[in-house]
């Protein structure tokens, strides 16, 4: 479900039409709905109990825009390092909403966030257990923490994006848990609060996701048995989003909250979900210029001006996105094969290959669909190229929040060292 549709024969983001945008800042550029963003969230949210902690992760789309439009729905966040923890904290995100992820928190990432009364750390590993007793100690604070732990569950999703299972960097085996809670509990910086698991991303079953909770709910009870204090299970994020119009979704947030409800029935805990994807993937798009139409032996290419520095999706995943042209294609409009591709030096730089659309031309517009998360936050400037910017719709209303990162900015961030002198440097 998304806001982005054709209306007068052009697309439209809400009540914004993308031509008109693409020509008062020019393209590339990302475009999310405050409407799709607004829904996703509140479906997700309603699929859940009220006393949920909806912390939408932040690595999805971590725009300030974007953040502080599900601040004010209630949404807490999922960070993974102090520079998502402040922007978090700067969108107006309590640190009593904040949960901090990650295998490789520093100490000075770890005081801030006690600092910043953070929910809780979801510990990694025994390491960095140590790292945060020492740390809350000195504040003369306890950390509240749950231990990630891993299933070793295969979430049938990309390898790249898989993380629950046994040779991953992530968590602790599920079977070493009990020895690594009675570690913490010996731990006087350290209070434990909870459980916390996380198996992948962009998983479309919900069988992995059953798996795994009911190996967490096992151990909560073992772990109870123990004499820990369980109250919060953490159960993490991964719940995939349809990338193809014409595909089967996968499953619906209330089919997955019903799965969560019957699995940890009467298991007392307060849950906490760090979805990502799910909220922001549909809610953006990154619009793009048709540059060249160029004829090749077997193929034509539709060379855009966006390339795999600003969406690294398909080149890093093999991901699909769909392809829409911002003018909408009459009903007579013949398909052509293309191979879509970028701008940069780089064979993978590559949207789609043999994809049909109707045929285009240089200078037509089109929209990479699908691309709200994991979009904007991954680009780069690889091949000093700009960094595009980012516009939030709402309704008739748009706003660039985020404006494009010139080459002379760029350019400006290297220096010359001082021991040439030829009267280049600044
Ligand atoms: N929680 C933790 C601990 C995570 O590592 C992640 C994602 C999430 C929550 C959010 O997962 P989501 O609901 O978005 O699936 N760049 C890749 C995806 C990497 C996901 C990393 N972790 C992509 O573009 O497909």
């Amino acid at each position: 479900m998304n806001h982005f549709d054709y209306k007068n024969g052009v697309l439209y983001a809400e009540d914004v039409a993308l031509d008109g945008l693409a020509r008062e800042i020019g393209t590339p550029f990302y475009c999310y709905s405050t409407a799709t963003l607004t829904r996703h969230y509140n479906v997700f949210a309603a699929a859940l109990p009220k006393s949920a902690l909806v912390a939408f992760s932040v690595k999805a789309n971590g725009n300030l825009g974007v953040l502080k439009t599900l601040a004010e729905l209630g949404a807490g966040a999922d960070v993974v390092s102090g520079g998502e923890l402040k922007k978090a904290l700067a969108a107006g995100i309590p640190g009593n909403r904040i949960v901090f992820s990650g295998v490789g928190k520093t100490k000075e990432e770890m005081s801030l966030a006690l600092k910043a009364g953070i929910y809780q750390f979801n510990v990694e590993g025994e390491p960095e257990l140590e790292a945060l007793d020492e740390v809350a100690r000195a504040l003369h604070m306890r950390a509240p923490v749950t231990i990630r732990v891993n299933p070793d569950v295969d979430a049938k999703t990309h390898a790249k994006i898989t993380t629950g299972t046994a040779e991953t960097k992530f968590g602790i085996p599920w079977t070493k848990a009990r020895d690594v809670y009675a570690h913490a509990a010996r731990l006087r910086g350290i209070e434990i609060v909870g459980v916390d698991v996380h198996i992948g991303s962009q998983i479309t079953e919900l069988a992995p996701f059953e798996a795994a909770f009911r190996r967490v709910v096992e151990l909560i009870a073992a772990l109870r048995a123990d004499g820990h204090k369980i109250a919060r299970a953490d159960l993490g994020g991964g719940l995939g989003v349809p990338y193809k119009l014409d595909n089967t979704p996968p499953p619906a947030p209330d089919a997955y909250g019903a799965l969560i409800a019957k699995v940890t029935e009467g298991l007392d805990v307060q849950l906490v979900l760090e979805p990502g994807r799910l909220i922001a993937a549909n809610a953006g798009i990154l619009v793009s210029k048709v540059i060249y139409v160029k004829p090749g032996l077997e193929k034509t290419f539709l060379v855009l001006d966006a390339g795999m520095n600003d969406l690294v999706r398909p080149a890093m995943y093999d991901a699909h996105h769909d392809i829409l042209p911002v003018k909408e294609p009459r009903p007579i409009t013949a398909n052509r094969r293309y191979d879509v591709v970028g701008p940069v030096c780089e064979t993978a730089d590559l949207f789609a290959r043999d994809r049909d659309l109707p045929e285009a031309a240089a200078d037509d517009l089109m929209a990479l669909m699908t691309a709200g998360a994991y979009g904007a936050v991954m680009s780069s400037s690889y091949n000093a190229r700009a960094l595009v910017p980012e516009v939030l719709v709402h309704g008739a209303k748009w706003c660039v929040v985020r404006p494009r990162v010139t080459q002379e900015a760029l350019i400006a961030l290297d220096r010359i060292p001082d021991w040439f002198d030829d009267g280049s440097r600044s």
